[in-house]
């Protein structure tokens, strides 16, 4: 691999580090600090602190900026910013760089609450937008209008996993001078890495795959150091810089990020193709199967099966009760509205993200009363398998 090794930023970070104008004598573990202020004793101090230290929480805290170092190491761009959750930056990030009468071209594939954000908040400000199918690169053709500022995407879509081919989608909107936002947090820095194809700005919901524990929550944006510093006085505005105590949590399952999101992409990979094997699955969506209708992209945009998405989705047949059924069998992977965590989690999309949507627009999205989104964890992937195959038999029966 090119890049330089993970270990080599967990050694920037807990090793010797210097945090803006402080010293520390090596801490083996990087301190959280607690404090809302940093003093100063002069006009002189007060000075230096506004141009190179510290001054109140809400500006910058040394939590946050380590954690947006180790983001800006894996993502590869300039510069990263913390934020309270994964829609504080995007929200955040929108309102820094997009003014009334600006226009984005979203997918329509989207995580439920930024589609809110393009569709409803947005509006309200006098930005416009176009949700559309992002699997056929002419749809984004044509919905790009002169005003057109900002590409929004996610790597995979939800639930579906439909991909967007980064590179292409770049071009177009370069060739317009707009931006390429991509939504990293199915795929994580240890997959992809948006920037380097192309896009010219990623947020991460810290909350799902790169912190991995399911213990707090916290979003980053990364780009060039120009945009960032466009977004920080935003960031001041809207409050959104999120809780040190966040970042110090993540900073820690930051240290096992890469063991746990290999595991569970390969783990995905694994028990993807096991369930198409399944006679009561009709279908599972994964990057990874060769019957996936984008396979070739997925091959082209990642290093291997292998080294996708630790998400995935398949169905099973339409019938409620079943479904109770197989939910209850199931010994290791539970219900839960998050993903990323180290346990196989489960969600049914019907009856809670896409729960608004009429049944036939659902369906013509590949979204079926039978479709489960799954979030892979960290378990012995035969278990896994074993545990998917005794519960499915409930619909044999
Ligand atoms: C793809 C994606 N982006 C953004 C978010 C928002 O992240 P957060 O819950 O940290 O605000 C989510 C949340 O589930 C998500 O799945």
């Amino acid at each position: 691999m090119e890049e330089r090794k993970f270990s080599e930023a967990s050694e920037l970070l807990y090793k010797g580090r210097k945090v803006r104008g402080m010293d520390f004598n090596k801490p083996e573990n990087f301190p959280l600090f607690t404090t809302s202020a940093f003093t100063m004793n002069s006009l002189t101090e007060v000075k230096e602190a506004y141009r190179s230290k510290f001054t109140y929480i809400r500006t910058s805290n040394p939590n946050r900026d380590a954690l947006g170092e180790m983001v800006t190491f894996l993502e590869g761009g300039e510069k990263s910013l913390i934020f309270s959750s994964g829609m504080g930056a995007i929200s955040t990030t929108i309102f820094a760089l997009l003014k009334p009468g600006d226009h984005i071209v979203c997918n329509r594939n989207i995580y439920g609450e930024t589609f809110d954000v393009m569709n409803i908040l947005l509006k309200k400000f006098g930005v416009e937008s176009d949700l559309v199918n992002f699997d056929d690169n002419e749809n984004i053709k044509k919905a790009i209008k002169p005003n057109t500022k900002m590409i929004y995407s996610e790597v995979c879509a939800n639930p579906t996993m439909n991909l967007v081919d980064i590179p292409a989608v770049a071009e177009m909107a370069h060739k317009i001078g707009a931006y390429l936002m991509i939504d990293n947090t199915f795929t994580t820095p240890i997959s992809i890495k948006p920037i380097k194809l192309g896009a010219d700005i990623v947020i991460n919901s810290l909350t799902k795959f790169m912190n991995g524990h399911s213990d707090a929550i916290a979003g980053s944006i990364t780009s060039t150091a120009a945009i960032i510093d466009a977004i920080h006085p935003i960031r001041m505005l809207t409050g959104t810089p999120g809780d040190p105590h966040a970042a110090y949590a993540m900073m820690k399952s930051f240290g096992t990020m890469d063991l746990r999101v290999k595991r569970q992409m390969s783990n995905a990979a694994k028990l993807a193709k096991a369930l198409e094997q399944n006679k009561y699955v009709s279908k599972v969506n994964h990057p990874s199967l060769d019957s996936f209708p984008q396979h070739e992209l997925a091959l082209k945009l990642f290093r291997s099966n292998e080294e996708m998405s630790g998400m995935m989705s398949f169905i099973v047949p339409e019938d409620e009760k079943k479904i109770d059924e197989f939910m209850l069998k199931l010994h290791f992977a539970h219900y839960a509205m998050t993903l990323g965590g180290l346990r196989t989690t489960l969600v049914h999309p019907v009856t809670s993200s896409h729960s608004h949507m009429p049944d036939p627009d659902r369906r013509a999205m590949g979204i079926t009363p039978g479709l489960f989104r799954m979030s892979v964890g960290i378990e012995d992937v035969d278990d896994l398998i074993y545990d998917f195959n005794q519960a499915l038999e409930v619909f044999g029966s």
